[in-house]
């Protein structure tokens, strides 16, 4: 790593960042939103466009990402705004940031919810304590402890008191970010995601292990073997309407980009903070391959490899053709799989806890892009942001804790902070390097102290392939999801959701007063930027 610019926090080393970048993309997107995917799209055909979604998007995006930060770290802004500003001298500039603070902490407010069941499951398989006889029963208990069935549920399963509760593993989660988050860059974040990433590895590996050694369990039902489950998710044509049919849904190629998005935390304006703490020359070109291709291996080679076939040996071909959704997948069928499995209760452990920590990992890195706008726009100390961000936040996943019914709140915040909003920022991104710093500007950037050499062709993928990929997928995505008539009468689009159901009304309304203090934090930031300018112009005449 080069030299430090002195008062600036940095990060301590080059396997620090690109451990940080990789713990931040791999998470609950690999091991269990992955899966859930490829399933649901013919397995071996949705790798496909999954794959050309991380060349013409995935990839690309990241060395944006990287490059627009180390160029405004050098400038001397961490966050977003402040970064936007350097490179577009206009007064609109700073206020895309709004995006790039919204999304983080918006995904946070349900990412961790979600962190905190991992947290509980792991611990109750460590007790003995998710033993039940029938399958129904798995699906029973989850619905209890997430309080699917009602409003308000959450906060007590029946029988079970305060403390086996959602929310109290919940307000744990919560101080492990946050006192993370209070340690610092190095101390807290770089910390944790050195020891953390090198475990949840070995958790995967073992896991992977038992998984991949199952056979053939059942005598009864000799095609539910490990490598029938192997072949569903590799072999493009092991699925109902074969290979073509698969890759003629539209619907196959906007699941894959928004995978590859949301796995990598592109798009997410996170990477850009995080790469704002790099040194002027340091390399970002094989730190970001390096980072997303460590991410592609938690995702294809652990997440795929165990999720997919472990539920194909126990649940069968009807099941991974079509699984319960993301959660149902995680939390409802593979606890009947550990339940059916030799030790199943110590892997039931080791899987959960291995969540846990990934999901950490993530959920850290959303904080930290706001954490830098209070610090370096308001000139909060790192005490009173802290505590700002921890109030936001707890706010917003207590309202997301509390409209549990058929998890509305987190659907919808998911649907249109998680999926709609990651899609615009990243075109913003993109046109923001390729025509606004510069094609032939944003590439010397990119290539600037880089250890390998991104081929030429990648300019024109950026300035050109990726907007007109992304503004079609917007387009074909806003189409099918608002303005098509469901199939099924008992469906919904989301422009009826909004008309129908207050509480995804209240949930636009949280996402509006979010996004509006955010802008009323950018405005004052900017106010600071620009007195400290004309104080700097005033001195130096
Ligand atoms: N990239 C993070 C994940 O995959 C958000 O869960």
């Amino acid at each position: 790593m080069s030299q430090a610019t002195p008062g600036k926090e940095a990060w301590a080393s080059r396997i620090g960042v690109i451990l940080a970048v990789t713990g931040s993309a791999v998470g609950l997107g690999n091991f269990l939103r992955f899966p859930g995917l490829a399933a649901q799209y013919g397995g071996g055909a949705f790798m496909i466009p999954y794959a050309v979604a991380f060349v013409l998007l995935g990839l690309p995006i990241a060395w944006v990402e990287w490059s627009i930060g180390r160029y405004g770290g050098a400038r001397g802004y961490n966050s977003s705004p402040g970064i936007y500003r350097t490179i577009w001298k206009t007064r609109a500039a700073p206020y895309f940031g709004v995006l790039s603070m919204v999304i983080p902490v918006m995904i946070y407010m349900y990412y961790v919810y979600v962190e905190a069941w991992c947290l509980a499951y792991a611990m109750r398989y460590l007790f003995g304590a998710m033993d039940f006889e029938h399958a129904a029963d798995y699906e029973e208990f989850f619905g209890a402890f997430v309080g699917a069935g009602g409003h308000g549920d959450a906060v007590m399963i029946p029988g079970e008191g305060l403390l086996g509760s959602a929310v109290f593993f919940l307000v744990v989660c919560f101080v492990v970010n946050f006192v993370l988050i209070y340690r610092g860059l190095t101390r807290g974040i770089e910390w944790f995601c050195r020891w953390a990433m090198p475990a949840l590895i070995v958790c995967a590996l073992v896991i992977l292990v038992r998984v991949l050694t199952l056979g053939t369990p059942d005598p009864a039902a000799p095609e539910q073997s490990v490598l029938n489950g192997l072949g569903y998710m590799w072999n493009p044509g092991a699925n109902e309407v074969g290979l073509l049919g698969a890759l003629r849904n539209p619907e196959i190629w906007m699941a894959a980009a928004g995978q590859i998005f949301f796995s990598l935390s592109v798009g997410f304006g996170i990477i850009i903070t995080y790469s704002s703490y790099l040194h002027r020359d340091d390399d970002i070109a094989l730190s970001s391959v390096t980072a997303s291709a460590g991410n592609g291996f938690c995702e294809v080679a652990l997440g795929g490899l165990i999720t997919i076939p472990a539920a194909f040996v126990f649940l069968g071909f009807a099941f991974v053709q079509d699984p319960p959704g993301t959660f149902g997948m995680g939390f409802v069928a593979l606890p009947n799989v550990f339940g059916e499995m030799p030790a199943g209760r110590w892997f039931g452990f080791l899987f959960f806890f291995l969540l846990f920590l990934a999901a950490v990992t993530s959920s850290l890195s959303m904080l930290q892009p706001a954490i830098a706008l209070l610090e370096e726009g308001l000139g909060l100390g790192r005490k009173a942001s802290v505590a700002l961000l921890g109030f936001i936040t707890a706010v917003g996943a207590a309202f997301v804790v509390f409209f549990s019914e058929g998890f509305v709140a987190l659907d919808t915040i998911d649907f249109w902070i998680g999926t709609f909003c990651i899609y615009v920022l990243a075109t913003f991104q993109v046109i923001l390097f390729g025509w606004i710093l510069g094609g032939d500007r944003g590439f010397d950037e990119l290539r600037r102290g880089a250890e390998i050499r991104i081929p030429a062709i990648f300019k024109y993928v950026i300035k050109y392939v990726a907007p007109v990929y992304l503004l079609t997928i917007i387009g074909f995505w806003l189409y099918s999801e608002l303005l098509t008539v469901p199939e099924d009468p008992e469906e919904t689009t989301r422009l009826q959701q909004i008309v129908q159901s207050g509480e995804v009304q209240l949930s636009l309304i949280l996402i509006l007063m979010v996004g509006t203090l955010f802008t009323l934090l950018i405005a004052q930031s900017v106010k600071r930027w620009r007195a400290a300018e004309r104080a700097q112009v005033e001195v130096i005449p």
